[in-house]
């Protein structure tokens, strides 16, 4: 659905990063975990100035949802200037979100920057089924670190890495996944972050048979299945192509040939 929102809050998070609460009642209630939105501000009639976010956390009472969104190239320059008051263009939900219905006492959360955006939305749900959730998050440096301690509010067990060591095990995220899988930790995954990340986390994830999902962030412009921008290779299916906006972003461990 195209919804007007109105931007409630905007927080500076770090000097690329800000977090938005919009008031989008429509999307608020029908949102699901690993859904996305497209947002377009209103100040540019430019139809591919559309960029699509992860829907974060939801407040179905208020009717509001937050975003986290980081500064890149000209789209999110230009949501960066949005104020509070200001309206925003909104489509969404849009996506097949995680599937939540698994059979794992303990499942484990796998991030990298802003990817830790639906693992949010994702946790909460997860938490209130009863589960146990190990998150596990990978930055650049402790100043690029992102709303992990949120993440122990809702009861998960966090573990962090840092690629400059500032923080927690130095390195990449993908070294504590090996660890958890080598000391028969590692049930059941859900990964999102860069397609670098994910792509490394799906191959170990599928040579070692540990079940799991990956929600992909590939460039889109539409995001609901015309123009086939965002396209990627079904795994061992002769050339056969999957629409990250429609059949995804989630899709099973093993199923696609994550690019880049
Ligand atoms: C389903 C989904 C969920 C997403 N969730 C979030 C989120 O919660 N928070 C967030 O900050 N971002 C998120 N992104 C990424 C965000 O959409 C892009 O950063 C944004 O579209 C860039 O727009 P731009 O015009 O500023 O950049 P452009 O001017 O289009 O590009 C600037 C640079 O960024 C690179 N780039 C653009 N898009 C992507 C991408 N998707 N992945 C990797 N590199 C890219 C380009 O190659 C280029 O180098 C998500 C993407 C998808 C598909
Ligand atoms: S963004 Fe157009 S088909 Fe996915």
């Amino acid at each position: 659905m195209l919804e007007t929102a109105s931007v409630v809050k905007v927080q500076q998070e770090n000097p690329m990063v800000l977090s938005l609460t919009l008031h989008a009642p429509e999307i608020a209630a029908a949102a699901r975990p690993g859904q996305f939105v497209m947002l377009k501000s209103l100040e540019t009639f430019d139809p591919l100035l559309r960029r699509p976010f992860s829907i974060m956390d939801v407040d179905k009472e208020n009717g509001d949802i937050f975003i986290l969104l980081k500064v890149v190239g000209l789209g999110t320059a230009l949501l960066n200037n949005l104020q509070e008051t200001d309206e925003i263009s909104l489509l969404g939900p849009l996506g097949n979100g995680f599937d939540l219905d698994v059979d794992a006492e303990t499942v484990h959360l796998v991030g990298g920057g802003t990817g830790i955006t639906p693992l949010y939305f994702l946790a909460k749900e997860l938490r209130a089924q009863g589960k146990k959730v190990v998150a596990m998050f990978g930055f650049e440096s402790v100043t690029a670190l992102l709303h992990a301690e949120e993440f122990s509010m809702l009861g998960c067990s966090v573990r962090i890495a840092t690629m400059d060591g500032s923080m927690g095990c130095p390195g990449s995220i993908y070294l504590l996944v090996k660890r958890e899988f080598e000391n028969g930790n590692l049930k059941y995954l859900y990964a999102c972050g860069p397609n670098s990340l994910l792509r490394e986390v799906d191959k170990y994830a599928a040579a070692h048979e540990i079940p799991g999902q990956v929600c992909l962030e590939s460039k889109m412009v539409c995001g609901i299945g015309a123009c086939k921008v965002c396209t990627c290779a079904l795994a061992g299916k002769d050339g056969k192509r999957a629409s990250v906006c429609k059949d995804g972003p989630v899709f099973a461990i093993g199923e696609v040939e994550i690019d880049g």
